[in-house]
């Protein structure tokens, strides 16, 4: 499908229709947030989750929700529906509107939503058996990293630094510290134990973060959260990466130098199967 259907402000619209004002603030500031929602067989996987940091993101920023919880539902409905994969990822945005260029926050402006699809791409089985090479680098961007914020040039030029030393993420600490990839979530298994950094500003939440808290409570898999040094992360047996599209995925390499014994470990493989249930179950 080359041309699928999105909305934008109230209409379905082929996608290569869809215009929007260059005063958008969206275009101008960066100043809006966004989701990214996985669907399996059609339904959404965990909705309630996602709807709620997008409530979070839009009234950390003042920006005001244009929809109820049940409007936002029937809006990724129609646009899901339009499209013919059964597997998908709904990207969804809300801008501040469209205003005369200033940076403060203008008056009566209406915001602007768009929602997109199309069929979501996993890691393949060979990835997932292989493990992923990543890379480290310090965490340069802003300290507000909890907001899904659209302006994303500090994790663009990550995910760029990545792909010049192909690799499939770039790890990022700061002050010594790991924060997270420049798309995922990053986690370290050390003797049995799995890791990942305090859920405050220096990191989003990913709705897998959540997950992965359920799946390890369900799993008997014991869960620190807490400061992680690199030293830690270079030395531990197992490091991981969370996302919408990656779900878990094992990394093997880090600069070069292998974790843990180079393969992917057991709590990677216990937490991919314990996600694909949950998905299942769904
Ligand atoms: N990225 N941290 C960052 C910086 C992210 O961009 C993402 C997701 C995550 C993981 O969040 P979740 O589990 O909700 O996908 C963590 C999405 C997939 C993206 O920007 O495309």
């Amino acid at each position: 499908m080359d041309d699928p259907l999105v909305y934008l402000n109230g209409v379905m619209t082929p996608i290569s229709e869809a215009r929007i004002p260059v005063l958008d603030r969206g275009f101008i500031f960066g100043d809006g947030v966004y989701e990214v929602i996985p669907i399996y067989h059609r339904k959404m996987f965990r909705p309630q989750q996602h709807m709620a940091r997008l409530f979070r993101s839009l009234e950390s920023i003042g920006i005001p929700n244009p929809h109820t919880h049940d409007e936002w539902m029937a809006l990724i409905g129609k646009v899901v529906a339009a499209h013919p994969a059964q597997d998908q990822m709904v990207y969804l945005q809300v801008t501040r509107g469209v205003a005369k260029r200033g940076h403060a926050f203008p008056k009566d402006v209406i915001p602007t939503v768009f929602i997109m699809t199309n069929p979501i791409v996993l890691p393949t089985a060979e990835v997932r058996a292989r493990g992923v090479a990543c890379v480290s680098m310090e965490d340069k961007r802003w300290l507000r990293c909890e907001i899904k914020s659209i302006s994303l040039l500090g994790n663009v030029l990550a995910a760029e630094h990545a792909a010049q030393n192909n690799a499939t993420e770039a790890i990022q600490f700061r002050d010594g510290f790991l924060t997270e990839a420049s798309s995922s979530n990053v986690w370290i298994v050390k003797n049995g134990v799995l890791a990942g950094p305090p859920k405050d500003n220096l990191i989003l939440e990913g709705i897998r973060y959540g997950l992965m808290e359920e799946l390890c409570k369900a799993g008997g898999i014991p869960l620190e959260q807490r400061r992680i040094s690199r030293d830690e992360v270079f030395g531990s047996d197992e490091v991981l990466l969370t996302s919408a599209t990656k779900e878990v995925l094992p990394v093997v390499t880090l600069d070069g130098k292998p974790i843990g014994n180079g393969k992917p470990g057991p709590i990677y493989q216990a937490l991919y199967e314990a996600y694909q249930a949950a998905k299942e179950a769904a």
